[in-house]
């Protein structure tokens, strides 16, 4: 699998933040040493894939309007079984950008991020100590924690999350529009995995997978519900949930 060589810091103010990063994910701090793919650390951390650069701002870009109007995530709402006044502990099986997690911490509920690529993890991390010191952002940050591993790793914990949630998206064979994210993504990422299979064979209480509106289902099961959205569609799988 593709990943960082390391990070690099480019401003010593912010060498503290690289090298508790470089702690956390066990990944080298990079000097003068030439890279093709690392994380520059700054007040906007970069990572870098040859020429290209992906930055994962939560206060800026397009995420940021579904960031101001996050009550109005029906949808999402919808295949969670969010209600106002119960905490759900979702784990997030592909974590990616982490911008579904954000959505649902703001929303309340208490996420554990799964990603299983270093330099993704560490754009999250970056996205989330960068955001403005406000109460909401700081209880939405708290409901957050990152794990850098492959999800399968929880299979076996599957019945200890209220939800699995799942969104593998990148295997479109029609030409849809994609954000100049999603097409860093597809490329850097090169191999496309999906765990949901596994997932559905687990012990989970609630399965959400997002798909593309028209994509095929990932798995054959006539009691899974669907909720549709104008691009996306939500299918839920459902095993004991209270
Ligand atoms: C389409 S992106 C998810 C986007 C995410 N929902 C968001 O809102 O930013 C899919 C991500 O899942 C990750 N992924 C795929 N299979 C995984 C697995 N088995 N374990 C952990 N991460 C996985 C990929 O590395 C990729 O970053």
């Amino acid at each position: 699998m593709v990943d960082i060589e390391g990070i690099k810091v480019l401003n010593l103010d912010f060498k503290e933040r690289a090298i508790e990063l470089s702690k956390k994910y066990n990944v080298s701090l990079l000097n003068s040493e030439s890279a093709e793919i690392y994380i520059s650390i700054d007040d906007q951390s970069i990572l870098h894939f040859g020429k290209n650069k992906l930055e994962n701002s939560f206060g800026e870009g397009k995420f940021s309007a579904r960031i101001t109007q996050y009550q109005g995530e029906t949808l999402l709402k919808k295949a969670i079984g969010w209600q106002s006044t119960v905490q759900k502990h979702i784990l997030d099986a592909t974590g990616g950008l982490g911008h579904d997690s954000f959505i649902l911490a703001l929303l309340g509920q208490k996420i554990t991020v799964l990603e299983k690529n270093i330099g993704l993890c560490i754009l999250i991390e970056e996205a989330l100590h960068n955001l403005p010191n406000l109460p909401y952002f700081n209880d939405a940050k708290n409901n957050i924690s990152i794990i850098n591993n492959d999800s399968r790793a929880f299979l076996s914990s599957a019945e200890n999350f209220d939800v699995i949630y799942i969104d593998p998206m990148f295997n479109s064979k029609k030409k849809l529009k994609r954000t100049k994210q999603m097409e860093f993504l597809v490329s850097y990422l090169k191999e496309y995995d999906d765990p949901s299979a596994e997932f559905y064979e687990s012990n989970f209480k609630r399965l959400v997978i997002k798909k593309e509106l028209r994509a095929k289902s990932s798995i054959k099961d006539c009691s899974a519900l669907s909720f549709k959205g104008s691009s996306v569609r939500y299918d839920i799988y459902s095993k004991g949930e209270k």
